[in-house]
């Protein structure tokens, strides 16, 4: 078998995914009421060591994979990349040859997608994207394993996305296209996201429609998404705050999808902006579950990548 990379869900496959998702609903409901840095009873990546390569802040990615490698019989080491020599100019390519040789897996959470390419094409181990500027396909595994333990069935889903264009929506995208449900993207003109993986997921099967309406975007949905207008490297517009304010997710929004739709949030949140205090914190919000299901769903995602689903 050939050296297996997660840097969008394209790589795994709809198929890979179903199973990495069923694996994580197996695992999580195993080990319930464990202490979280407990390993599992199978430790299935025992003396395995992830390195995470950071060149963005986070919380959630760092914490959650650090966990999911504990639970996994594994650990993980995280490098700030401004504090290693990648920072002072060392290549990629070299940093991929050398970190291979020390550690069983590679994270990189970075700018430019075609950095974690590089990684990937220099490693002799598994990389995973940890969020580049493109996509953060192991957002969308947990979002899609919410919704699933939510009890909503993924073929057929009406997904509505709210603001702007970014990286979580393109794997948002992707994810359709893979699993075949239905995405309405609620965005202001010039706010799209990557229109290639629009086009990909329609010939793959997913239903993709850009809207200019939020409540048309939103209208019946199963699943209300939205992010932060400005992500990370992005510098503050006045204009695109503009832009975006209609498409932000509050009580009179929310009342036009269906009564049990639920709203995800990849966090971190910008309250008052994007989504009101009253929406996150409401009833039909499920975003403390779906930052725990980082943890879960990247086992499994890890599970795949060292070839175990
Ligand atoms: N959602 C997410 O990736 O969070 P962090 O930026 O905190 O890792
Ligand atoms: N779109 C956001 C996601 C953060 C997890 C960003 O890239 O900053």
């Amino acid at each position: 078998m050939s050296q297996r990379h997660f840097l969008n869900l394209t790589d795994a496959g709809g198929h890979a995914i179903a199973a990495m998702l069923n694996d994580a609903i197996d695992r999580k409901a195993a080990r319930a009421g464990l202490p979280k840095g407990q390993p599992d009873a199978d430790a299935p990546l025992a003396g395995r060591v992830l390195a995470m390569v950071f060149e963005k802040n986070s919380t959630r990615t760092r914490v959650s994979f650090d966990i999911a490698m504990r639970q996994l019989g594994g650990s993980a080491l995280i490098l700030d990349a401004g504090t290693t020599q990648l920072g002072r100019g060392e290549t990629i390519a070299d940093t991929a040859r050398v970190l291979s040789r020390m550690a069983d897996a590679i994270m990189l959470r970075t700018d430019d997608h075609a950095k974690v390419e590089e990684l990937a094409r220099y490693a002799s181990v598994p990389v995973i994207n940890g969020l580049t500027d493109l996509s953060h396909p192991c957002q969308i595994m947990a979002d899609l394993l919410t919704v699933i333990e939510h009890g909503k069935a993924l073929p057929g889903l009406e997904v509505a996305w709210l603001g702007d264009g970014n990286n979580v929506l393109n794997s948002i995208v992707e994810a359709a296209g893979l699993m075949k449900f239905n995405v309405r993207i609620g965005v202001p003109e010039g706010y799209e996201s990557d229109a290639a993986m629009i086009e990909a997921a329609k010939l793959a099967g997913g239903g993709i429609r850009v809207v200019r309406d939020p409540i048309e975007a939103v209208r019946g949905a199963d699943v209300v998404v939205t992010d932060t207008w400005i992500s990370m490297g992005q510098s503050y517009a006045e204009a695109k705050l503009a832009a975006m304010e209609p498409y932000q997710v509050n009580d009179a929004l929310m009342a036009h999808a269906k009564p049990d739709a639920l709203f995800l949030h990849c966090l971190p949140a910008h309250r008052n902006e994007e989504v009101t205090d009253s929406v996150i914190d409401g009833p039909r919000s499920v975003v403390w579950d779906e930052a725990e299901n980082r943890i879960h769903a990247q086992k499994s995602v890890l599970r795949w990548a060292f070839g175990q689903i």
